[in-house]
């Protein structure tokens, strides 16, 4: 069976950070409609183990390719680092994740490095930021460091806090020491804390956020499979967004609203049995 040109995109998060990578998708690709399913039952992803995080991502696969996605995007750094390979084996629709495209970001910003990565304990202690920056830029300096407290803070709205001041330059005192030129915001949550991430690091460094460059790929991808909405040169038709969550679609709805630069009106509810 072929995807339409028309079916949307489906992306998936362990819960509403990766309403920053709708946002990044939807101002590339204006026509394209998307599914976005935020596992808010089982989230945080980042603590749990790789066999967890790979059962949950392919369970939620397997449910967008049922409701005939064309294409999958992993919009969870967690569920990229752990379950790419295992989704990109296992469904029929091109799967595209947000480590490569960060990596590739980084390296084409970084003069003299070296690069930090920062992410959830699962993605960092996965490598796989440094693995895939390391097959760009063989002789790449990486530093990794986890940084667990993040996204509990920016779900608090703590963006701006003093505490949130505080434990950032606690977190990133290591990457001001080896003075990095180039810092990659690893996680969904992250892009959120940027002022203050910035804040701390100075005007040199520069901060990646691989949502604009998950984009592009999805873009590329789309484009050489003729599966843009717009391929056919005629008019596209308004994209149509569906937005789902498997706990209290209410919460997501209301934190959603942060995250997300579209108006969010409806969010529907779907568990996993
Ligand atoms: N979405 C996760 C990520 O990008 C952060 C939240 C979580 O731990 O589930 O790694």
């Amino acid at each position: 069976m072929r995807a339409s040109q028309q079916a949307p995109i489906g992306m998936f998060d362990s819960g509403i950070g990766g309403l920053t990578v709708a946002n990044a998708l939807s101002r590339r690709l204006p026509s394209e409609s998307l599914l976005y399913f935020g596992d808010t039952a089982r989230v945080p992803y980042g603590p749990k183990s790789p066999d967890t995080v790979r059962r949950y991502a392919l369970q939620i696969g397997e449910w967008l390719v049922r409701e005939g996605v064309k294409c999958v995007v992993v919009a969870c750094n967690t569920a990229t680092a752990h379950a790419l390979d295992v989704l990109q084996s296992s469904l029929p629709v091109p799967v595209v994740g947000v480590v490569e495209p960060g990596a590739r970001a980084a390296v084409r910003a970084s003069r003299i490095g070296p690069i930090g990565v920062i992410g959830t304990s699962g993605t960092i202690a996965s490598g796989a930021y440094t693995r895939a920056i390391h097959r760009l830029s063989s002789h790449a300096t990486v530093l990794a460091a986890p940084c667990p407290l993040f996204v509990p803070l920016v779900e608090e709205g703590w963006g701006d806090h003093p505490a949130t001041r505080l434990i950032v330059r606690e977190y990133l005192a290591p990457m001001r020491d080896a003075r990095v030129d180039t810092l990659v915001l690893g996680c969904t949550h992250y892009p959120l804390l940027a002022p203050v991430l910035a804040a701390e690091m100075g005007p040199a460094v520069r901060l990646i956020d691989s949502a604009e460059e998950t984009a592009v790929e999805v873009e590329r991808i789309l484009a050489d499979r003729g599966l843009l909405n717009n391929a056919a040169g005629g008019h596209a038709p308004e994209p149509r967004h569906r937005f789902v969550a498997s706990d209290a679609p209410g919460h997501f709805l209301a934190l959603g609203r942060r995250f997300l630069d579209a108006p969010l009106t409806a969010v529907e509810y779907h568990v996993f049995t």
